[in-house]
C-alpha cells in the first residue's frame, strides 16, 4: 500500500444528481488541499443487483481511470474491473461512496491483485440507522404502536390500568444478529442503559468482544434476549434466515427489530409471531418493499412501521464523502484507511474477498 509521491489525482466517476447531493463544498476544498480533483458524470443504471454498464461507458470510465492516482465510484459509475484497472497503471486507491453496497462495483480480488486499495464507505448511514433502531426498541418497550392507536381513535380510549404493562430498556439484555458498522455504533449509544449486548455473527472478529463488551452467542440464544435488533446484509445465505422457529424463541413482552432487509426475516412467518400479540414489532424494511396496502403487518397494534427511512437523514448525505476524503487524507499521509474491503468483510457479504 504505496501513496503517490507527486501531488495526485482523485478522479471521481458519479452520476449528476450524486455529484449535486453528496460532494459538499467544505469536503471538496479539503481534497483539494490533498490533490487534484477530477469528476467525471457517467449515468450507469443501478439498483440493489450488479452494474450492467455499456461498452461506451465502460471505455470511457478505463479512459478516466488511466489519468488518476484515486478514484472514487458512486450511483451513476460502472464498476472497477480488470479492464479499468489494467488500464490504469497508477491507480493505487479504488473507493465506494455510497449505494448497492452488495452489488460489487469495485472487483476486490482484481484490485488486490494490481495492488490497489480497496475502500467502502457505504456504512457512512450506519449513525441514523443505529439511532432509529435504538428508539424503535424503546417505542416497541413502551407498546407505542398501541398508544398511538388509542390516541388516535376516540372509540379505543382506554384507562391507564387497562393497557399492558410497559418496560425500560435500562439493564435489559440486547442481541444483536449482524455485527457490522451498524452494530458497533448501537452497542455506543446502548452503553448508558448498561444491559448486556449478546451479538450473532459468524464473520466478525472475535476481538471485537472484549473491545466493545459484548458476548457472541449462536442465533437461537440470540433471540431470546428482551430486545432483539437485525442488523445483517441480504445475502444468498440471509434470506430467510429469521423463519418461524426463530421468531418462535421471542420471549413474551420482547421487542424485534429490523432495521437491515426485509428479506432477512420470512414475512409469511413473521405476521403469524406478530399476530399471537405477546411481543412487540419495530420493522423499518419489508419483504416486499414498500408494504403492500391491506397488509397484516400495518394493522397489527403490536407492530410499529417505518417505510425503509432509517438511514435517510439530511445529515447521512454528505457524511458518504466527508467519510471518503477522511480515508483519503489517511491513505496519502501513510496511515491505513479504516474500510478496507478486506476477506473477512466480503465472508460477511457472502463474496470471494
Ligand atoms: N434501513 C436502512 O435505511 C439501512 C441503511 C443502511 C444500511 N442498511 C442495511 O443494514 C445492514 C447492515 O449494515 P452495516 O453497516 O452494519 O453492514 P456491515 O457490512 O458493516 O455489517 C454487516 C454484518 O453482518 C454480518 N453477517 C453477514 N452474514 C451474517 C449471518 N449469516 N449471520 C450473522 N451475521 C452476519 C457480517 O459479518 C457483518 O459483520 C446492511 O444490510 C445494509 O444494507 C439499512
Amino acid at each position: 500500500m504505496t501513496p503517490p509521491t507527486s501531488r495526485p489525482v482523485v478522479g471521481i466517476a458519479l452520476s449528476g444528481r450524486i455529484r449535486e447531493d453528496y460532494l459538499g463544498a467544505a469536503d471538496l476544498e479539503r481534497l483539494g488541499r490533498l490533490a487534484e480533483v477530477r469528476v467525471e458524470e457517467f449515468e450507469v443504471p443501478s439498483g440493489w443487483g450488479p452494474v450492467e454498464a455499456d461498452e461506451d461507458s465502460r471505455r470511457r470510465l478505463a479512459g478516466f481511470a488511466a489519468g488518476c492516482d484515486l478514484l472514487v465510484v458512486c450511483h451513476g459509475s460502472p464498476p472497477v474491473d480488470e479492464d479499468v484497472l489494467a488500464a490504469a497503471p497508477r491507480l493505487r486507491f479504488v473507493g465506494e461512496l455510497e449505494g448497492d453496497r452488495f452489488a460489487g462495483r469495485i472487483d476486490v480480488e482484481a484490485a488486490r491483485e494490481h495492488d490497489v486499495v480497496a475502500v467502502d464507505t457505504t456504512h457512512s448511514s450506519s449513525w441514523p440507522v443505529a439511532e432509529w433502531a435504538l428508539a424503535l426498541a424503546l417505542l416497541g418497550l413502551r407498546q407505542h404502536g398501541l398508544f398511538r392507536r388509542v390516541m388516535a381513535d376516540e372509540e379505543l380510549r382506554k384507562d391507564r390500568d387497562e393497557v399492558p404493562p410497559v418496560r425500560e430498556l435500562s439493564g435489559r439484555p440486547v442481541g444483536m444478529i449482524g455485527f457490522g458498522h451498524i452494530g458497533w455504533r448501537l452497542r455506543e449509544l446502548l452503553r448508558p442503559f448498561g444491559g448486556p449486548v449478546l451479538v450473532h455473527d459468524p464473520f466478525a472478529p472475535r476481538e471485537l468482544a472484549d473491545a466493545l463488551d459484548v458476548d457472541f452467542a449462536p442465533l437461537e440464544r440470540v433471540m431470546g434476549c428482551d430486545v432483539v435488533v437485525c442488523l445483517v446484509p441480504a445475502t444468498p445465505s440471509t434470506e430467510g434466515m429469521i423463519g418461524a422457529d426463530e421468531l418462535e424463541r421471542l420471549q413474551p413482552g420482547a421487542v424485534f427489530v429490523n432495521v437491515s432487509r426485509g428479506a432477512v426475516v420470512d414475512t409469511d412467518a413473521l405476521v403469524r409471531r406478530a399476530a399471537r400479540g405477546d411481543a412487540w414489532f419495530g420493522l423499518d424494511v419489508h419483504d416486499p418493499e414498500p408494504v403492500p396496502v391491506g397488509a397484516p403487518l400495518r394493522h397489527l397494534p403490536n407492530v410499529l412501521l417505518s417505510p425503509h427511512i432509517a438511514g435517510v437523514t439530511e445529515e447521512a448525505r454528505p457524511r458518504f464523502f466527508t467519510v471518503m476524503v477522511d480515508e483519503i487524507e489517511r491513505f496519502l499521509t501513510g496511515r491505513e484507511p479504516r474500510a478496507q474491503l478486506t476477506d473477512a468483510v466480503m465472508a460477511g457479504r457472502g463474496r470471494p474477498g
